[in-house]
């Protein structure tokens, strides 16, 4: 078997096309997107793809994964250091800011979709370049918006055609409780260093609470008789997560208690949960993930305002869209197809097409084709119900012969009645078709 040539030119390692056949599944989720952020009341928001190092290092955390290794950064010709975003939350509560959506009814509500960057090592479910969508709630610091955006997150992939799936909840307290929490931990941790891995030995320091979080099975056998930050929240952060609890269970929502769900990135208090997909046990490839954000928007510049929000990894939920067969709607056919015979036939075959088109019927060409049988393969391959064919005759007489492709009659028509002539056709074509099913 012969191997493929490698293209000169590649995608960058961890990017990659998205190419037409794939479009649907990627539409599907666009559209649900779009359909469940109007109905939860949510707006729009779309941010620059560059922003300023600086804002994701105040937020999402100087020692975080994502900044610290993942985070593409240059300098602008200015000598500006600026950053490819690695995710939506801080961005979008710098434009919170920024256009004082203080003034707005509370909680305001965003979504966005986009691309975001991390430069991680490369892996199924895991790019340089993804795309995500999130919803962020900002204002409000009762649980019940906690509740809601779970909701939200659940209702999206439900309505895509994921419903089963494993929520992770946990609470990793507030200012108050967490550094009290954090002594606890690092004492116990301290103890056990030379079992932890190379980068937990190093989170000892500037990221305890990460080690919880690690994957690798030297950690995990530590991790498992930890101290557990939902036994050492304050009073206040006891009642935000028993509401949520009780709000979740409400809405019959199950949920899974996970002690060692604390998220990677820095800005999070109380509430964080994750969505695994069904068969992902250890949620290495996690569907989306959130949490409340109660200190964000103080530490880029603004008043004390309390959020909650979530993200979803579009391309994770394409795969596992496909893992579960859901169906998507297929690229309709074109219902025409134009062929031509000869340079005049070329040129007035330009104009039939826009009158079609703005008509609202969809027509395929090959103009830069001039062989008659090719073109109708090429017709007969797409599957139109019609072909329109103007030879070097019919571009004389201002004519075209029109094709019937489903009852295979054919017949010549003047160029002024082209239009009303094939919307007849096509309704008559439709017509008959619903009768046989
Ligand atoms: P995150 O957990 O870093 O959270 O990302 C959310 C989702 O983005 C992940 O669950 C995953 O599906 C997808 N994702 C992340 N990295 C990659 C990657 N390298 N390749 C493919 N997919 C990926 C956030 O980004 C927070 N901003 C979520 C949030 C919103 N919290 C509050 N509001």
């Amino acid at each position: 078997m012969s191997k493929k040539k490698k293209a000169k030119f590649q995608a960058v390692r961890g990017m990659r096309d998205i190419l037409p056949e794939e479009q649907p599944y990627w539409d599907k989720v666009r559209k649900v997107v779009d359909k469940v952020a109007f109905d939860y009341n949510y707006g729009r928001i779309d941010t620059p793809i560059v922003e300023p190092v600086e804002l994701f290092e105040r937020t999402t955390g100087k020692d975080s994964d994502v900044v610290k290794k993942e985070m593409y950064k240059f300098q602008t010709a200015s000598g500006k250091k600026v950053s490819l975003r690695p995710e939506g939350t801080p961005s979008v509560v710098r434009a919170y800011i920024e256009n004082g959506m203080r003034t707005k009814p509370s909680p305001v509500k965003l979504y966005y979709i986009g691309p975001m960057f991390r430069h991680d090592r490369p892996q199924k479910g895991r790019f340089r370049e993804f795309f995500q969508f999130g919803f962020e709630a900002i204002g409000e610091q009762d649980p019940i918006l906690d509740a809601q955006i779970i909701q939200t997150a659940l209702r999206v992939l439900s309505s895509i055609g994921i419903s089963k799936t494993a929520l992770q909840v946990n609470s990793i307290g507030c200012k108050e409780c967490r550094p009290n929490f954090n002594k606890l931990l690092v004492s116990y941790l301290k103890n056990r260093r030379q079992s932890l891995c190379m980068n937990c030995k190093d989170r000892l320091k500037t990221n305890p609470l990460r080690i919880l979080d690690c994957k690798e099975e030297k950690c995990t056998q530590v991790i498992a008789q930890a101290p557990q930050s939902v036994d050492h929240l304050c009073p206040d952060c006891k009642k935000h997560f028993t509401y949520l609890l009780e709000c979740l269970d409400e809405l019959k929502i199950t949920y899974n208690i996970n002690p060692h769900l604390v998220r990677g990135l820095d800005y999070y208090t109380k509430t964080v949960f994750e969505i695994w997909a069904k068969d992902d046990e250890e949620g290495r490839t996690a569907l989306g993930g959130g949490g409340r954000y109660d200190y964000l928007v103080e530490k880029l510049g603004g008043k004390k305002t309390p959020g909650v929000g979530f993200a979803i990894g579009i391309d994770r939920v394409v795969d596992e869209m496909k893992d579960l067969k859901v169906k998507v709607s297929k690229t309709p056919s074109p219902q025409v197809f134009l062929a031509q015979l000869g340079d005049l036939a070329k040129m007035k075959s330009l104009s039939i097409f826009q009158g079609l088109e703005k008509a609202g019927i969809t027509v395929a060409e090959s103009f830069g084709r001039g062989n008659l049988r090719v073109q109708l393969k090429k017709a007969n391959q797409l599957g139109v119900d019609l072909v329109l064919i103007m030879g070097q005759r019919e571009s004389l007489d201002e004519t075209v012969i029109i094709k019937d492709m489903v009852g295979g009659n054919q017949e010549v028509i003047t160029l002024d009645k082209v239009v009303a002539d094939v919307k007849k056709k096509l309704a008559k074509i439709k017509k008959e078709a619903r009768i046989k099913k």
